[in-house]
C-alpha cells in the first residue's frame, strides 16, 4: 500500500495516543506498555516540537476507504520518526510504527523508505540506526527489507514487561555500496 507522509500536527495526537497505547504496537516499543493519557501525549508532543533534532511524520493511506469508520483511525496508518539527528557525525536514529489493521501491507517499509530519502537526500546524513528488540521479527524483517544490516547486539539493554531484553543495533549507510 502506498502512503502519504505529513509532518505531525496537533490533530494527530489522538491517533498517536491510541497507537502508542495499543499493546500490539506498544509491546515492541521501548517505553512501558500502558494506556497513555491525553495529557501525557500532549507533553510528548510539546517535547518533540521543542527538539529540532527530533522529527515525526504521520503516514496516511493515499486513498479514502468508504468502509472504514473515520472516527476510529481516519486515514492515518502509522508514524515514523528520526531522532537524535546529529549533523556533526551525520547520523540519526529511526523509529516506525504502523496500526495493526495495516500490518503486512507495505506501510512500514514505505514509511522507512521515505524517512531514509529525507535523511540521505534532503539533509545529507551518512547513516541511520534502528534499535530493535531481538525478539521483534516484524521489525527485523522490515528493516532488513529496507537495506538495514545488524551491526551489534546489546544484551539486557531494555527492561520491559518484567525482564531485561536484548536489542539489535541495525543501520543503513547512505552509500549502500559501502555497506
Ligand atoms: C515493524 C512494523 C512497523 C512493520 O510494519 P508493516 O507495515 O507490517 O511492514 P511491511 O508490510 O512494510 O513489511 C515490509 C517487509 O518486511 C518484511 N516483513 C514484515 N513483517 C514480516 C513478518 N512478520 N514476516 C516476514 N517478513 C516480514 C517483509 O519482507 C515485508 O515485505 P513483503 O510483505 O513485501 O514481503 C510493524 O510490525 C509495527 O508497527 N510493529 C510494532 C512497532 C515496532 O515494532 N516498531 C519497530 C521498532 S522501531
Amino acid at each position: 500500500m502506498n502512503v502519504c507522509l505529513s509532518v505531525m500536527a496537533p490533530s494527530d495526537q489522538e491517533f498517536l495516543r491510541k497507537l502508542r497505547s495499543n499493546p500490539d504496537v506498544a509491546d515492541w516499543l521501548f517505553a512501558p506498555t500502558r494506556d497513555i493519557t491525553a495529557e501525557e501525549q500532549g507533553v510528548w508532543y510539546r517535547k518533540v516540537m521543542r527538539d529540532p533534532y527530533h522529527l515525526v511524520w504521520i503516514a496516511r493511506t493515499d486513498h479514502i476507504d468508504p468502509y472504514r469508520i473515520p472516527a476510529l483511525w481516519g486515514e492515518q496508518v502509522g508514524y515514523g520518526q528520526l531522532y537524535d539527528i546529529d549533523m556533526l557525525h551525520m547520523t540519526a536514529e529511526i523509529g516506525v510504527a504502523v496500526a495493526p489493521f495495516y500490518h503486512r501491507q507495505g506501510c512500514g517499509g514505505a514509511i522507512t523508505e521515505r524517512l531514509l530519502h529525507y535523511a540521505f537526500e534532503m539533509i545529507g546524513l551518512h547513516s541511520v540506526t534502528a534499535r530493535v528488540f531481538c525478539h521483534n521479527p516484524n521489525a527485523l524483517m522490515m528493516f532488513g527489507h529496507c537495506g538495514f544490516s545488524v551491526r551489534g547486539w546489546l544484551p539486557d539493554a531494555i527492561y520491559k514487561q518484567g525482564r531485561f531484553r536484548d536489542v539489535f543495533l541495525m543501520s543503513r549507510l547512505n552509500n549502500v555500496e559501502a555497506d
